[in-house]
Order: structure tokens, then C-alpha cells, then sequence
């Protein structure tokens, strides 16, 4: 099969959220601390009438729907999460229920959990399954989704909740690059959830940070060196002054992340103008950006506290970021972080910026990042053909009206809220009590958990 890759997709968000200026207020924080410290406008969240399972149903019924995908026409579903509500019993077998009515059982693929990876993890097997001699023609299915919540303190302003739902197959709208993926992963304790009975996770924010920098750092130079060992899978035949040339940054028209919180992303496409300079001095020293010659011979694993070297690299970067990164961030700033959801709803902002005429064969660079570690640097390319990406396109429209209709809800809301889930994560009997009027259409919600902690929903 020929040019894999991303077909359709769909994101699905709570219909409420907080307002970031609110919340300064409401925690007492410095104004600007959240908006522009942190970079996020709004956060959206949910109540008891939500789980992990929920968000998927809601996501993956309205992909096939607008698409208008037959339920027997997947062969393939995989879900990366690291929302857990049983330690066995996978998501993806409650997303049979979708498939139930058309018969089809024969669907391969379970679940990957990683922090934020799993979304990542999932759209490679997917894609390798394409690929690979067990194809049988069908599509594939990839659900990224979390619900992504902290407990009070510096970090929960930085969660969200939010779940994407991706239709892969040949002669797709967005199509991924063949051997070019790097990827960098070890053992840290930057943040984990090793306390099966909190939706919490234990954070080390500051550790954190560093180590998605670093890892950026690994996945970078692996990148581009295969990039460069792998030209023809990467550049236009037809255009000949650039098989000669090196393959660097400036290839890319969109660079997109996983966005924890945005101002973590604008810090990266700075360290990235290092990373892109010291390979290009390695190549040519003349090429070597002159207002960074203090940096020329820079040790990046003594870098990452500099900030000097930030607020520099900031500055060199700013027009690199207002192209090619800020268009990607509009879901990011609007929702917060979305986990495994977090990048790939990062590549719908990015889409949804533009037009068809002006997307078509656009170069894209993505870094996935969970922490643990696992981290992951691919590229792909949007396909030239309009009828295409006008599809996918044409599936996004309601994503805009949809963020326009939620309700804005005070802080003292949001964190009864959070204390609710909090004191009924998990417990069975549980009727939920969260109001299924503020649900938007199409949206799956729990009716009931029984005392054998079996769970059924229903659907506005
Ligand atoms: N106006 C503007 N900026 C402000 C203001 C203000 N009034 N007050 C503070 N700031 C800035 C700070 O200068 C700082 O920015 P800088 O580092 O660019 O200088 C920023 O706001 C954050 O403030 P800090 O006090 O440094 O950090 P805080 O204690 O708020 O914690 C953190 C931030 C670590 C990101 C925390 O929210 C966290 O732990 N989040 C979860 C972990 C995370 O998201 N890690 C990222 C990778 S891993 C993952 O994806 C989960």
C-alpha cells in the first residue's frame, strides 16, 4: 500500500471549561501566571458523568458517522491512554459495542499506555499493521484520548481533557514518512501513576521539563540523521537543487508537539534553533547563526537551566514559532493538555489554520513525548491531492462552533468537581450525578455503575 497514513479525524471535548484568567484569581496567583507564564487560555474538564471509556465511545461513533466509515470496514483499533479504570479489562473491548450491530469481531489491536505516548505508539501500529503481510485491506482505528487532571498545586492548571479518533489507511490526506522515526526512551520518574486509587499522578514538574527537552534533544539529531541517510523517502524527485542540499529545519512548514502547556512548546522550537545550528556548523561552520557564537561549543546536557541561553534562543526562534508552531496550538491553549490526545490535536489546529489550496503538500515534523520516557520524532507529509484533504477537512468544521458553545464555568465549580471525581473515582455501586443537559450532542455518558463495577452508558 501507498502513501499511509492519516485519512479522517475527529476530536471530542468536554462542554465545559475554566477560564485561565479566573483561575489566577481564584488560586491567588500573579496575573499573567497561567495565560503567559504557562501560555493557556482555557481548560476543559469533566464531571462524573465522563470516564475514559465515554470519551472514546463519543469520539469514534462521530468519526465513522461523518465520515460515513462501515463499521465492517475496520480491521484494526488500537487505543494509547493513560486514563485507567480497570487493570485488565481494555478500553477497546467496551468500543466493541459500536462494532456489535454490524457483526464485525474480527478487529485486531488493544491498548498502549505510556503518559503521553500511547496516541503515538498506537498510530505506528497501525500503520505498520498497513504495511505489513497481515493487512487485510481494511482500515485501521487510532483513539488517543485522557482526561488529564492534577491534584491542587502548581501543576493542575496545566491538565485537560480531550480524546482524537484517527481512520488510517493507503492514500490518505496526511501521509506519514517511511523510515525517518527516532525515538529516545528511559527510565525517569518525572511523572507517574503508581496509585492505582487516585486519577492523580505523582509529577516532579521541574524534572519533567528537562526531560522532555532532552528527550527532544535524542530525538532531534536521530531525526534528521536518518532524515539525511534516507533522502528519497523525503524530497521531491522532480526538484533538483534540493537533493543536493542538506535536509534541516527549514524543510519543515509545520513543526508540532505534544503540548503539555504551550509556552513548554514555544521553549522547544527555541532549543530546536540550537539543535538545527550545531548540526549545520557540523556541516558547514560558516552556516552557524553569528548571534549565537557564544553557544558554538555548548554541552546540551549542561543547557537545559540556561536562561540566558532561553530568553536568546526565544528571540532567534520568534519567527520560526509564529509560522510554523503557532498555528498548531489553538486546541492546546483552548483545552489544555489532552495526554495522548494532546499532539495529535495539535495536528488538527495546525489544519484547521489553513486553507486547501495553501495545506496541500505542506511538510510536517511532530515530537511525541510521555514521560517514563518514551518520545518519538516522525514527519509526514499533507498529500497534494485537494479531493483528499478536502475530506478530512470537511469532518473538522463543526470543531470551531463546538469550542464557541461550551459553558464557562466559576473555579469554585471547577473544584467541586474535581473533588467529586476524586471521592467517587472507582467506587461501585455509583450513580454519577453530573447533569447530561450541559452534554452536547452525540455525547456518551454513564448511566450506572453496578456493584460488580460493570459500567453502562447511554448517549444524548
Ligand atoms: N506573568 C507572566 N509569567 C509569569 C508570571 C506572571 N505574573 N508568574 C510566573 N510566570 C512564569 C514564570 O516565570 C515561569 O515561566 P518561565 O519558566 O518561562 O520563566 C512560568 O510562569 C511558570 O511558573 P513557575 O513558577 O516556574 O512554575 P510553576 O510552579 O507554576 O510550575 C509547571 C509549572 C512545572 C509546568 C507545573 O505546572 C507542572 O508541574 N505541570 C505538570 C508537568 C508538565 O506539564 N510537564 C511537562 C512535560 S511532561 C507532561 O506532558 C505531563
Amino acid at each position: 500500500p501507498e502513501n499511509v497514513g492519516i485519512i479522517a479525524m475527529d476530536i471530542y471535548f468536554p462542554s465545559s471549561y475554566v477560564d485561565q484568567t479566573d483561575l489566577e484569581e481564584f488560586n491567588g496567583v500573579s496575573k499573567g501566571k497561567y495565560t503567559i507564564g504557562l501560555g493557556q487560555l482555557k481548560m476543559g474538564f469533566t464531571d462524573d458523568r465522563e470516564d475514559i471509556s465515554s470519551i472514546c465511545l463519543t469520539v469514534t461513533e462521530s468519526l465513522l458517522k461523518k465520515y460515513q466509515i462501515s463499521p465492517v470496514d475496520i480491521g484494526f483499533l488500537m487505543i494509547g491512554t493513560e486514563t485507567i479504570i480497570d487493570k485488565s479489562k481494555s478500553i477497546k473491548t467496551v468500543l466493541m459495542d459500536l462494532f456489535k450491530d454490524s457483526g464485525n469481531t474480527d478487529i485486531e489491536g488493544i491498548h498502549a499506555t505510556n503518559a503521553c505516548y500511547g496516541g503515538t505508539a498506537s498510530l505506528f501500529h497501525a500503520i505498520d499493521w498497513i504495511e505489513s503481510s497481515s493487512w487485510d485491506g481494511r482500515y485501521a482505528l487510532v483513539v488517543a484520548a485522557d482526561i488529564a487532571v492534577y491534584a491542587s498545586g502548581a501543576a493542575r492548571p496545566t491538565g485537560g481533557c480531550g480524546a482524537v479518533a484517527m481512520l488510517i489507511g493507503p492514500n490518505a490526506a496526511i501521509v506519514l514518512d517511511r523510515k525517518v522515526r527516532s525515538t529516545y526512551m528511559a527510565n525517569v520518574y518525572d511523572f507517574y501513576k503508581p496509585d492505582l486509587s487516585s486519577e492523580y499522578p505523582y509529577v516532579d514538574g521541574p524534572l519533567s521539563n528537562q526531560c522532555y527537552l532532552q528527550a527532544l534533544d535524542q530525538c532531534f539529531n536521530l531525526y534528521f540523521d536518518k532524515a539525511n541517510r534516507n533522502r528519497d523517502e523525503l524530497l521531491n524527485h522532480n526538484n533538483h537543487s534540493e537533493q543536493q542540499s542538506m535536509i534541516e529545519l527549514s524543510h519543515f512548514d509545520g513543526i508540532i508537539f505534544h503540548a503539555p502547556y504551550c509556552k513548554l512548546v514555544q521553549k522547544s522550537v527555541a532549543r530546536m534553533h540550537l539543535l538545527n545550528n550545531l548540526r549545520l556548523q557540523a556541516h558547514d561552520p560558516s552556516r552557524f547563526d553569528t548571534k549565537l557564537e557564544k553557544y558554538r561549543n555548548v554541552k546540551l546536557e549542561e543547557s537545559y537551566n540556561d536562561r540566558e541561553m532561553e530568553k536568546l534562543l526565544l528571540t532567534l526562534s520568534s519567527e520560526n514559532f509564529n509560522k510554523r508552531t503557532d498555528p498548531s496550538l489553538m486546541l492546546a491553549r483552548e483545552i489544555g493538555n489532552m495526554y495522548t490526545a494532546s499532539l495529535y490535536a495539535c495536528v488538527i489546529s495546525f489544519i484547521l489554520s489553513d486553507s486547501v489550496e495553501n495545506l496541500t503538500d505542506k511538510r510536517l515534523l511532530l515530537f511525541s513525548y510521555g514521560s517514563g520516557l518514551a518520545a518519538s520524532m516522525f514527519s509526514a507529509r499533507v498529500t497534494k491531492d485537494k479531493a483528499i484533504l478536502s475530506r478530512l477537512m470537511k469532518g473538522l468544521t463543526d470543531v470551531q462552533p463546538r469550542l464557541q458553545q461550551r459553558q464557562r464555568v466559576p473555579p469554585t465549580k471547577f473544584e467541586e468537581t474535581l473533588n467529586l471525581r476524586e471521592k467517587t473515582h472507582n467506587i461501585a455501586p455509583y450513580e454519577p450525578t453530573g447533569d447530561v443537559s450541559s452534554l452536547m450532542a452525540g455525547t456518551y455518558y454513564i448511566t450506572d455503575i453496578n456493584q460488580k463495577y460493570h459500567r453502562t452508558y447511554s448517549k444524548v
